[in-house]
């Protein structure tokens, strides 16, 4: 049985800023946002547009472009680290708003960056398990990355949700089973406590733990692990650019046995490496931002659109989430997936964006970071925005949405 995806479509906000602004207004050199960093634009939230309404928008695309009827879809599944309530998943605002079966499975999945890379691995097993029974899964990578302002983390924020619909009738890619390498370890890189809307991370150290925990799921992956140069593309979790170029080094001196800096004589053949394998397919990442659990399969998105695959080639995912869980793994480009590109391309949502200055940017994190209680409002049309499914206010503790009511 082939499993593997059949669709896969984008949401991200109504507007964004530019890292030079924000350079500009922290008194940085913008080269370090753009350069040091690899970013150049950020997705961000005004308050009615939340977890659920990225959720659903990109659901909603995903079957409509690809044709999947929601009587097909038997499991839904949303990973997500912003959740709108300790108890009651995004999930079922997502069932609710595409008028799935009543007899779908419905849950929310958890582990920072990690969770739809659980999503989509549960998904395969409910397949294979044959409780599936030919209906589909629509897993659904949903967040809004939130830090500090002036903390060294703000130019790694942004907000979108990729969803994605699998089954045993793949069009875009099919799953390797075999090859796969894991990896847990308690550690404190990146949290974000109960009482906490925005993420504190030990930054550095994070960067640490994400290339220490590639190291061991390639290592827990062999023996069957390809060598680099059989696969044809690297794709890695996307905090921000600059870290998939780290990642992809590492993924090279574990391939090569050896350590690297810019004086080492294979210096020049990794970065053909990662110009041929990584490099091209991070534009949208350089302007939305970390997505958190949906960052790798944005990269994927780059890669089916901007890619000329052959059938069967070999591509690989590295999942990292903080705390920390990873999983390293293979898929292939299904024969004729090209037919799909126009509609994966989310080229035409990042154009339509507005830009922020900082000081209405500021303005909305500000807004965005207070919390609202028993019978607190928002007015869907704040922003000017326009989209369906934003979440309109607290009504006697239950959460509205505009087209939900
Ligand atoms: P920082 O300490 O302000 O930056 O924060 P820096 O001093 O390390 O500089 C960044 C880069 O810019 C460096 O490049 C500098 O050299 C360069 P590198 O040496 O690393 O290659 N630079 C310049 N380049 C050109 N011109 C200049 C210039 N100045 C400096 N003038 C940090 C950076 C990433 C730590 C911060 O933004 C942060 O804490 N971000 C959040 C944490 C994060 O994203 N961690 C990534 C790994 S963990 C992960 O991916 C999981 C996560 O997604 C959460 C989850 O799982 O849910 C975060």
């Amino acid at each position: 049985m082939n499993i593997g995806m059949e669709a896969i479509a984008f949401h991200t906000t109504q507007h964004f800023i530019e890292l030079s602004d924000l350079a500009e207004a922290r008194s940085i050199a913008p080269d370090k946002f753009t350069l040091g960093l690899g970013q150049h634009q950020m997705s961000i939230a005004c308050p009615p547009e939340d977890t659920v309404h990225l959720a659903i928008n990109a659901a909603k695309k995903a079957l409509e472009r690809f044709n999947v009827s929601p009587a097909e879809i038997g499991m839904l599944v949303v990973g997500t680290e912003s959740g709108v309530d300790h108890s009651k998943p995004v999930a079922v605002y997502v069932h609710q708003a595409l008028g799935l079966p009543s007899n779908c499975i419905s849950y929310e999945t958890k582990h920072a960056c990690f969770g739809a890379m659980a999503a989509i691995s549960a998904a395969g097993d409910w397949i294979i398990s044959g409780r599936a029974k030919h209906r589909k899964a629509l897993i659904i990578a949903a967040d809004i990355a939130n830090y500090a302002l002036y903390s060294a983390a703000e130019p790694t924020q942004g907000a979108g949700a990729v969803a994605m619909v699998i089954s045993d009738q793949p069009t875009l890619v099919s799953f390797d089973r075999e090859i796969a390498g894991y990896f847990t370890n308690n550690v404190m890189d990146f949290w974000r406590p109960l009482y906490a809307k925005e993420a504190l991370t030990d930054g550095h150290y994070s960067i640490e733990c994400y290339l220490d925990a590639l190291t061991h799921t390639l290592m827990d992956a062999k023996p069957a692990l390809p060598k680099l140069s059989d696969l044809t593309a690297c794709l890695y979790h996307v905090p921000f650019v600059k870290m998939a170029t780290k990642a992809h080094q590492r993924h090279f001196e574990c391939d090569q046995g050896l350590s690297l800096d810019k004086t080492s004589p294979a210096w020049q053949r990794f970065e053909q490496s990662y110009q041929a394998k990584t490099q091209p397919w991070l534009e949208y990442n350089a302007r939305v931002g970390n997505i958190y659990t949906g960052s790798l399969f944005l990269s994927l998105m780059g890669l089916l659109v901007k890619g000329t695959l052959e059938p069967e080639q070999l591509i690989s995912l590295f999942s990292y989430g903080s705390g920390s869980a990873a999983a390293f793994s293979l898929i292939r480009p299904m024969a004729g997936y090209q037919q799909f590109k126009s509609q994966i391309d989310p080229s035409q949502d990042l154009a339509q964006r507005t830009r922020l200055s900082i000081s209405e940017y500021e303005d909305i994190m500000q807004q965005r970071n207070q919390l609202l209680t028993e019978n607190d409002r928002i007015d869907p049309a704040t922003w000017g925005l326009t989209a369906p499914y934003l979440y309109s206010g607290n009504q006697a503790h239950i959460r509205q949405y505009s087209d939900l009511l």
